[in-house]
C-alpha cells in the first residue's frame, strides 16, 4: 500500500521534472534560427525556393486510380489548379530553417502575387518565379551580376565580373556599391592587378593569377623566392648572389641582449631568452654554456654547479680518498707478516679502487 502510494509520488515528480526540462529546452520556444530576419531579397529568393521545392514535391500529380487515360487527364488539370497551389502553400516554410518565421510573414504579405504568378505566369509557362517576383514585381532582387537600385551590371560584367577575382557587393541584390572586393593577392576597381607583395604569375594572360613574394622581399617582386625580391625586408640582406638572406643578429658588434640574456637568430630578426641559473652571463642555454658562474656556483669542468652539490662531492672525494688510505695502510701491515697474503689483499684493493673510481667518472 505505502509503496504504491511512493511509487505514483515519484512517477509524478519526475513527470513534472521533465515537463519542466522540456518547457526549458530552447527550439520549443523561440529558436534563434527560425526567427531570425533576412534581407529584402534573401527573403524572396527563400520563399521562392520553398516554393520550387513545393512545385516538384506535387510534380507526381495527386489522384491515384482509375485506367491510364483518366489518370492523364486529371493529371493535366491537377498540374494548374488552385488545388495544387493550395498544397504547395500549405507546406511553404516548413522545410526552411534560417529565416522559418519571416518566410511565413512573407507568404502571407505576398499570397495575392503567388497566386497572380500561379494563374497568369506558371499556367503558360511563362517568366520563373524569382525574376517575376523578386526581380520584376517586389524589385527587391537583381539578376545575377547586377546590383544597385537599377539593377546595374557589376564591373567587367559580363565576361570577367571583377576579373574572377572577386565579389561585386550587392550581386544579386537592389542594395550594394557595385564595387568589386577582391579576394588576397588581388588589387584594383577589377580586380586585375596583383595586391602589393604579390606577383604576377607565368601565364599572364586572362585571367591573371596572383602569388604571394617570398616573406624576406620588401616592396614587390619579379617571381617567385628569396631571389625575386625587389628589396630585402628588415632583418633579411642582399648577399652577392641579390638573393635576400636571413641577418644572424647574434653576430653582430653591438650586444642587444641583456647581460642576463643569450641572443637567438631566428628568420628575419632575433630574440633574447634568459640564461641559465647557473650564469652569470652566457653564450647560449643551458649551465655548459656560462661566461662566467652565477653566484652559489661554482664551475666544475665546463658546467657551472651548485655550491652545496660541489660541497657535498668533495666531502664523498675526502672519505673516500681516506679510505684508500686506510687500505693501503692495512695491506702494508699485512705485508710485514705474510708478504703472500698481502699481495692477494693488495691486488683486491687494488682492483675494488679501480672499479669505484670507473663507476664514479662512468
Ligand atoms: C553573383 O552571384 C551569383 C549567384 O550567387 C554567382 O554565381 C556569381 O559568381 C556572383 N558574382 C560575383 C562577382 O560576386
Ligand atoms: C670528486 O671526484 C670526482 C671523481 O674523481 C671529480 O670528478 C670531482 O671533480 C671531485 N669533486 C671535488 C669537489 O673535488
Amino acid at each position: 500500500m505505502v509503496d504504491m502510494i511512493q511509487m505514483r509520488v515519484v512517477a509524478v515528480l519526475l513527470l513534472l521534472m521533465l515537463g519542466l526540462a522540456t518547457a526549458g529546452l530552447p527550439g520549443s520556444g523561440s529558436d534563434p534560427k527560425s526567427s531570425r530576419r533576412l534581407a529584402p531579397c534573401q527573403i524572396c529568393r527563400v520563399l521562392v525556393t520553398s516554393f520550387n521545392t513545393g512545385i516538384e514535391r506535387t510534380a507526381k500529380g495527386h489522384y491515384t486510380g482509375g485506367d491510364s487515360a483518366w489518370e492523364e487527364e486529371n493529371k493535366k488539370t491537377y498540374k494548374n489548379s488552385e488545388l495544387r497551389l493550395t498544397e504547395i502553400q500549405e507546406m511553404l516554410c516548413s522545410e526552411v530553417s534560417v529565416g522559418k518565421d519571416h518566410c511565413h510573414e512573407f507568404h502571407i504579405n505576398n499570397e495575392d502575387l503567388l497566386e497572380q504568378w500561379w494563374e497568369e505566369v506558371y499556367r503558360f509557362a511563362g517568366e520563373d518565379l524569382d525574376s517575376w517576383l523578386c526581380i520584376n514585381q517586389l524589385k527587391v532582387c537583381c539578376k545575377d551580376n547586377h546590383f544597385g537600385a537599377e539593377c546595374l551590371p557589376c564591373p567587367g560584367y559580363p565576361d570577367s565580373v571583377c576579373s574572377g577575382h572577386g565579389k561585386c557587393k550587392g550581386n544579386g541584390t537592389r542594395k550594394g556599391s557595385g564595387q568589386c572586393s577582391c579576394e588576397t593577392g588581388y588589387a584594383g576597381e577589377l580586380c586585375e592587378t596583383c595586391a602589393p607583395l604579390f606577383f604576377q604569375g607565368q601565364n599572364d594572360g586572362e585571367p591573371i593569377s596572383c602569388s604571394a613574394c617570398h616573406k624576406a622581399c620588401k616592396g614587390g617582386c619579379k617571381g617567385s623566392g628569396a631571389k625575386s625580391c625587389e628589396s630585402c625586408k628588415e632583418g633579411w640582406e642582399f648577399d652577392e648572389q641579390l638573393e635576400c638572406i636571413d641577418v644572424n643578429e647574434c653576430l653582430s658588434e653591438q650586444r642587444k641582449c641583456k647581460n642576463t640574456e643569450f641572443c637567438q637568430n631566428m628568420e628575419g630578426s632575433y630574440s633574447c631568452l634568459a640564461c641559465d641559473f647557473a650564469c652569470n652571463g652566457c653564450f647560449g642555454d643551458g649551465p655548459d654554456m656560462c661566461e662566467t658562474c652565477a653566484e652559489g656556483y661554482t664551475r666544475q669542468g665546463k658546467i657551472c654547479k651548485d655550491n652545496s652539490i660541489v660541497e657535498r662531492q668533495s666531502q664523498m672525494n675526502t672519505t673516500r680518498y681516506l679510505t684508500y688510505c686506510g687500505l693501503a695502510i692495512v695491506s702494508l701491515i699485512v705485508l710485514q707478516k705474510n708478504a703472500a697474503l698481502a699481495s692477494v689483499i693488495g691486488v683486491s684493493f687494488g682492483v675494488y679502487i679501480a672499479i669505484t673510481e670507473y663507476l664514479l667518472t662512468g
